[in-house]
C-alpha cells in the first residue's frame, strides 16, 4: 500500500509539473500593498512569523533571523540550518552590508574526491549522502547578522520556529508532495530513520512535528553559534558523519566563519543595483547582463520582441561563459571583478551579438582581457524603519543530501555539487566550471544565488531574489527588467513566464506561455534551440511605490506569501 502511494505521488508530481498554468494569462496583476513594512517568503507560516516580529517593533534583520529559522521547520526542502546562503542588507541610511554564510568544503575534501580511478565523475556522489555535504554556514550567518544589526532578543526570535517544530503545523499541498517524493531517498541515506517524516503518505493539512529539531533549535536559542558548532549538536553531526562516511569534523564545525564581503554595486540607467559578490557569481553576473543590455533599445522593442529575446539570450550565454572561467571563492582565486564589470568590456561583448544568427556555444569563450528538481529559498523584508534585507539560502538540491542528522532532526546540504568536480563536467544544474571552482579543503563552492536590492534616485526601490540554481541569475535579471523597462506591477513582473540561457547546454529553457508558437519558429530560424520546462524560480520581491507604500510580489509558482502592515 505504502509503495502504491509513492507511485501515485510520483505520477501526480509528473502531472502537476507538466500542467503548470500559463502565467502570461494573468496580465499586470498587482500584489498586496502595505503602508510600512512587508515580508515575502516561500511559506505562509514563515511570512507570518516575520510579520509578527516586524509588528512588534523588530527590524528587518530581526525578522530575517526569525523567518530563516521558521523556514528551516516549515519548508525543510530548502529552508535550513544544515545549509548556507547570502544576505544583502541596506540600512535606512543607504549603507550596504553583504554577508556570506556559504558552506565550505571540509578540511578532508580533495580535489578529485568525486572521480573514479579512471578520472570519471561518479554519478550522485556529490549529490546524495554524507559525502556530498559542505560545512553548514546558516547558523553562523544568522548569529553574525543579528549581533551586528539585530535589536530583539536572539532566543525570542527563535521561539516561533521552536514552537512550530515542537507543536507541529499543517502541511500545504506542496509541502506534502515534497515529502512524499523524497521519502525513499531520506530513508536510504539517513542512518537513523527520521520516524516523524517516514512511513506516512502525506496529504495537505496533515500535521507534522519535528521534535529533535525543536531541541536543536532550543540549543541554538540558548547558546548561539556554540549551540550548533559545538556541544551536543556538533557531536550529533560528527557521529552522523562517522556512521555515513562523511567528512565533516569537529574542527570543521568549530572553525566555520561567515564573512562580511564587499557588495557588488553598479548602475543601470537611473538605478543603483547592489548584490552579492563572490563566492556567489550572482552579483557579477547581473552586473554584466545589465552592462550588455544597456546598449540596446529593449524598452522600445518591447518584452516579446524577437530582438529583446535574442539580445537577452545572447548576453546570458556570454555571462555564463565568463562565470565558468573566472568565478570561484575569492579567498582562493584571483577574480578579475573590475574587468568583468567594466563598461567597455561588456559593451564589446554586446557588440559581438549578431542579429542574423544565434552564436553556437563553441563560438563563445570567456572574454579575453588578459588573465589576471532543485530547491533554494529566498525572502525579502522591509521594516517600518526603512531597512531592507534580501536573503537567499539553500541546501542546494531539495532536502539537500537527504541525510537527516540522527537525533538532531535537520537535513544536511549537498552543496559540494556546486564545485566543479572535473573541468567541463556539468553539475546538477548543467553548469560547468574549471580551475577557479575546483575543490580544495575549506574552500567555498561557487554559487548563483543573487539576493539583490535596487535603489532609484538614492531611495530604496526594490528587494528581490529567487531560488532556481543557475536560473537564479537570469530570473532576478528578468524580473528587474520587467519592472524598470516594461513597466509592470511587481506582481505581474514576478508572474510573467521566464526563459533562461546558460551557454551550455546550448538551448533556451522556457516556461510554458513565454513564447507564442510563431516566436518559437522565428527563434529557431535564428539558430536558437528551445526547450520548454517546468517552473523557473520562485521570485519573492518588494517594490517601493511612488507614494511610499510597498507592493509585495510573491511567486504563484509556489506557496510564497507576502504579508505586510
Ligand atoms: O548556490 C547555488 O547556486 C545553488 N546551490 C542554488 C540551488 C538552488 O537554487 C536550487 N533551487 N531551486
Amino acid at each position: 500500500m505504502k509503495y502504491l502511494n509513492y507511485i501515485t505521488a510520483f505520477l501526480l508530481f509528473i502531472i502537476t509539473s507538466c500542467e503548470h498554468k500559463n502565467i502570461a494569462e494573468t496580465p499586470n496583476r498587482q500584489g498586496i500593498i502595505a503602508d510600512k513594512a512587508m515580508v515575502v517568503s516561500a511559506h505562509p507560516l514563515a511570512s507570518k512569523v516575520g510579520l509578527e516580529v516586524l509588528k512588534n517593533g523588530g527590524n528587518a534583520v530581526d525578522a530575517a533571523v526569525a523567518v530563516h529559522f521558521a523556514l528551516a521547520v516549515v519548508y525543510p526542502v530548502a529552508g535550513n540550518i544544515g545549509g548556507g546562503g547570502f544576505l544583502v542588507y541596506r540600512t535606512n541610511e543607504g549603507e550596504y552590508h553583504t554577508l556570506d554564510y556559504r558552506e565550505k568544503a571540509p578540511a578532508m575534501a580533495k580535489r578529485n574526491m568525486y572521480l573514479d580511478s579512471d578520472g570519471k565523475v561518479i554519478d550522485e556522489k556529490s549529490r546524495l549522502g554524507h559525502y556530498a555535504a559542505g560545512v553548514p554556514g546558516s547558523v553562523h550567518g544568522m548569529v553574525t547578522a543579528h549581533q551586528k544589526f539585530g535589536s530583539k532578543n536572539w532566543g525570542e526570535l527563535l521561539e516561533p520556529a521552536i514552537n512550530l517544530a515542537r507543536n507541529g503545523f499543517k502541511l500545504t499541498e506542496n509541502g506534502a508532495s515534497n515529502l512524499n517524493r523524497a521519502q525513499e531517498r531520506i530513508e536510504k541515506y539517513s542512518t537513523v530513520k527520521p520516524e516523524n517524516l517516514l512511513h506516512n503518505y502525506w496529504n495537505a493539512r496533515d500535521s507534522i512535528q519535528y521534535k529533535d529539531l525543536a531541541e536543536t533549535l532550543t540549543r541554538i536559542a540558548k547558546n548561539g553559534k556554540a549551540g550548533f558548532y559545538e556541544g551536543e549538536t556538533a557531536r550529533l553531526i560528527v557521529e552522523e558523519m562517522k556512521r555515513g562516511k562523511g567528512l565533516i569534523s569537529f574542527d570543521d564545525l568549530k572553525g566555520y566563519e561567515s564573512i562580511w564581503r564587499e557588495p557588488i554595486q553598479f548602475s543601470y540607467k537611473d538605478y543603483k543595483i547592489t548584490s552579492m559578490g563572490p563566492p556567489s557569481s550572482g552579483g557579477v553576473a547581473i552586473a554584466q547582463l545589465f552592462g550588455m543590455i544597456e546598449h540596446f533599445t529593449i524598452q522600445d522593442w518591447g518584452i516579446d520582441h524577437i530582438n529583446t529575446i535574442h539580445v537577452i539570450a545572447e548576453s546570458e550565454k556570454r555571462v555564463f561563459a565568463d562565470r565558468a572561467e573566472y568565478l570561484g571563492d575569492p579567498d582562493f582565486v584571483q577574480i578579475p571583478i573590475d574587468k568583468l564589470m567594466e563598461r567597455k568590456y561588456n559593451q564589446l561583448r554586446a557588440s559581438e551579438i549578431n542579429f542574423e544568427h544565434a552564436s553556437m556555444a563553441d563560438e563563445i569563450k570567456a572574454g579575453n582581457f588578459g588573465k589576471e528538481h532543485e530547491e533554494t529559498t529566498h525572502f525579502s523584508i522591509v521594516d517600518q524603519y526603512g531597512n531592507a534585507v534580501s536573503s537567499t539560502t539553500t541546501l542546494n538540491g531539495g532536502f539537500g543530501n537527504h541525510v537527516v542528522v540522527g537525533g538532531a532532526g535537520f537535513f544536511l546540504n549537498n552543496e559540494m555539487d556546486d564545485f566543479s568536480a572535473l573541468p567541463g563536467s556539468p553539475n546538477m544544474y548543467g553548469l560547468i566550471g574549471g580551475e577557479a571552482n575546483s575543490i580544495a579543503p575549506a574552500k567555498r563552492m561557487l554559487s548563483s544565488m543573487t539576493p539583490t536590492i535596487v535603489e532609484k534616485n538614492g531611495q530604496l526601490f526594490m528587494v528581490v531574489g529567487t531560488p532556481g540554481g543557475s536560473t537564479i541569475i537570469t530570473s532576478v535579471f528578468q524580473t528587474i527588467l520587467n519592472v524598470v523597462e516594461f513597466n509592470m506591477n511587481l506582481q505581474a513582473a514576478v508572474d510573467y513566464p521566464r526563459f533562461h540561457h546558460q551557454w551550455r547546454p546550448n538551448y533556451i529553457q522556457y516556461e510554458k506561455g513565454r513564447f507564442e508558437d510563431n516566436m518559437i519558429e522565428i527563434l529557431n530560424e535564428l539558430g536558437h534551440e528551445l526547450r520548454e520546462r517546468t517552473a523557473i524560480g520562485r521570485v519573492d520581491a518588494i517594490l517601493v511605490l511612488k507614494d511610499g507604500k510597498m507592493e509585495g510580489g510573491a511567486d504563484p509558482r509556489g506557496d510564497d506569501t507576502a504579508l505586510g502592515f
